[in-house]
Formats: structure tokens, sequence, C-alpha cells
């Protein structure tokens, strides 16, 4: 039986700031609250990046609009459904679309064209869609499109330190109100934000699960900051080691405040680790997302530098994934969708609190 307790913003952020052995402890308890709670299975998505044009500037971004070394590419419909197809083959019940944030109409019946696509041929295929912000109407329309799951990464949940990452037309305000609007929908809400990036405190961490935690996210995908030789913000003095212990430390804290939710082993944490991932694993995290990108087109989504996997195939992310969990002591949970638990509880029981 795992409760939820209140952990003031001051605990957060001393849970935050350890290292060394004082870490792997959290790391430990928070694995054993998973344990407990959500179990030691892994879940899949199938992570298809399937366009990088992007009508955003976040400072940070690779892909973002007006770098104009990074060749464009929107891969085809034929493209996409063969993704889906591969992801159906290797076991994950659950593909991600996802692309820069755009918001014109050809875009947006484009989306909904490959969804009703995915649903068509392969119905029991849960999808997510991250495609960044979008009026309530758009979100209404790809929800009833079949998609059930939309992924929103806030990227920072500090006002101030938002708008120090992003150009002055991206509104941090009109950020939080579309996760707002996916929630009344009746989407699963996915979020998250970039841990170590420049100007962060960890007082604006801390804030952050404190945000995923009164927004009651039903899934989080929180990576570390990596640079990007393009982005606007290549002078931060960038400590890769700390990051990298930051990243998970914030991972078990969330778990440990927020039991029943389904927290992501990002790939970003691999661009620092080999073993990233799976160290995510062992701080609280139960999802994975293998790339199933085309190799032709991963090198060219490229939002920091040393993306992991962009020389592998799809194949060869599934292969090297599922020994790694394997050989880390959990179960990949091959076939099975992997609802968030939190947001099962509430659509069946109206209750917003693990009870497990
Ligand atoms: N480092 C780490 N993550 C990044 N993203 C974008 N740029 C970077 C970067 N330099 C993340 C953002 C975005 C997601 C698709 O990729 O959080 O939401
Ligand atoms: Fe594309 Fe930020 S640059 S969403």
């Amino acid at each position: 039986m795992v409760k939820e307790t209140f952990i003031s913003k001051q605990a957060i952020e001393e849970m935050l700031a350890l290292s060394g052995p004082d870490a792997l402890d959290l790391r430990e308890k928070a694995s054993r609250v998973r344990d407990d709670c959500v179990g030691r299975k892994v879940y899949f998505r199938g992570l298809i990046e399937f366009s990088n044009l992007c009508a955003n500037d976040c400072f940070y971004c690779g892909i973002r609009k007006s770098n104009r070394k990074t060749e464009r590419y929107t891969m085809t419909y034929d493209e996409i459904m063969d993704c889906a197809r591969f992801c159906q083959e290797a076991g994950y019940a659950s593909v991600v679309l996802q692309s820069g944030e755009r918001r014109d109409p050809d875009f947006i019946r484009f989306v909904i064209k490959v969804v009703s696509g995915i649903k068509a041929e392969l119905p029991e295929m849960r999808i997510t869609l991250s495609v960044g912000e979008q009026d309530r109407e758009v979100f209404r329309r790809f929800y009833e499109a079949g998609i059930e799951r939309y992924l929103l990464r806030i990227e920072s949940s500090s006002r101030r330190h938002y708008q120090r990452l992003h150009p002055e037309v991206m509104s941090f305000e009109r950020r939080r109100k579309c996760l707002e609007v996916l929630r009344s929908i009746g989407f699963q809400v996915g979020s998250g934000v970039m841990i170590g990036s420049p100007f962060q405190t960890l007082g604006d961490l801390a804030g952050d699960l404190l945000f995923m935690k009164a927004m009651d996210i039903d899934m989080v995908g929180m990576g570390p900051y990596v640079p990007h030789r393009d982005n606007l913000l290549k002078n931060w003095n960038y400590d890769a080691e700390k990051t990298l212990e930051l990243s998970l430390n914030m991972v078990a804290a969330l778990r440990i405040m927020m039991p029943d939710i389904n927290i992501a082993a990002t790939s970003a944490l691999q661009a620092l680790d080999g073993s990233g991932r799976e160290k995510a694993l062992s701080a609280g995290a139960n999802v994975i997302m293998p790339n199933a990108t085309p190799l032709k087109y991963r090198q060219s989504y490229s939002l920091y530098d040393n993306r992991p996997c962009v020389t592998d195939s799809p194949y060869g992310c599934r292969s090297c994934i599922m020994k790694k969990i394997e050989e880390s002591g959990f179960l990949p949970a091959t076939g099975e969708k992997g609802d968030s638990p939190r947001f099962l509880k509430r659509v069946e029981n109206n209750i917003n609190v693990c009870n497990c």
C-alpha cells in the first residue's frame, strides 16, 4: 500500500541536491515505491518522429524554425503506416507520433488522416500525439479521431524561467492552459520539463515537480537538457555528470510524490550515459520509448547533440533495449498498452489519489 504524502518544496530541493550514496538511497527508495505501486513491468511506446518542421523558435532546440542548417523532412503517410506496422510486430502496443509544432490546416488534416489510418488498420494500437499547442477545437478533433494520449511538455513551470528559454511570442500561460484543455477533453495527459537547462535553479525544478502534482499529470517525460551546436544558449556552463545525477534524482522524487503515474526513461539520458535509461528505470521510471523512426530521418531530428541511436535501425533499437531491460531485472511488457494507472483510477473511480 503506497500512500501519497505531502512533501514541501524545501524537502524536494533537498532530495534533488543529493549526490553519491545518498542519491543512490533515494533512487532505491523510489524504485521500491514503483515496485509496490505499478510493478516492475516496462511499457513501450514506439517513437515515430514524423516531421522536423517547426513553427516555434525555442532557444535550446536544434529543430527550431530559424536554424537553417537543419535539413527538413516530413514522412509520407505510407512511411508512417509502415512504422506503425513495425511497432505492432515489435510488440509496442502504443506509438508516439511526434513532430515540431505546427498549427496550419494542412498539417492538422494530415495528422488526422494518419491517425485514422492507424486506427482503421491497427485498432488496438494506443496513440500518443505530441505536436504542440493547438486550439481547443483541434484537440477535440484529434480526440475524436482516436488519439487517447497527448504529450505536451511544459518545459519549465516557472514563468520567469520559461520566458528565458523561449521568444516573447511563446506564452507560458497558453501552454499551461493547453494542458487543462487536454484534460477536460478526456486525454491521458503527459507533460515534462528539461532538467539542467540554462538559468534553472533547484527551486525551479522542485516547482516543476509540484506543478506535475498540482496538474495531476498522468504521464511524465522529463529529460536532461543537452546542448545543441546551433542553439542560442550554447555558452551555458554545462556539466553533463551533474545534469545526469539531477535528472535521476528528479525521476526518483517524482515517483515518490506520484506513485501511480507513468514515468518515461527518456532517450536524452542516453546521450549523457550509455546506461542512462536503465538508471532511470532503477530510479522509478516504468516506460521506454524505443525509436521507430526510419534510419534515413533520424539524423535530421536533431533536438540536441549526441542523440543516441541515430545509426541504429528500428529493429536494432528493439533488440538492444529488450536485452538491456532484462539484464537490469525488469520485465518487458510487450503487447501491453500500459495506460497510466492514475488515469484509469480517475476515470473509473473518479478519485485523484493513489489507493493501490
Ligand atoms: N536538450 C534536451 N531536450 C530538448 N528538447 C528540445 N531541445 C532539447 C535539448 N537541447 C526536448 C524538449 C521538447 C522535446 C521534443 O525535446 O523538451 O519538448
Ligand atoms: Fe519547435 Fe520548440 S523549437 S517546439
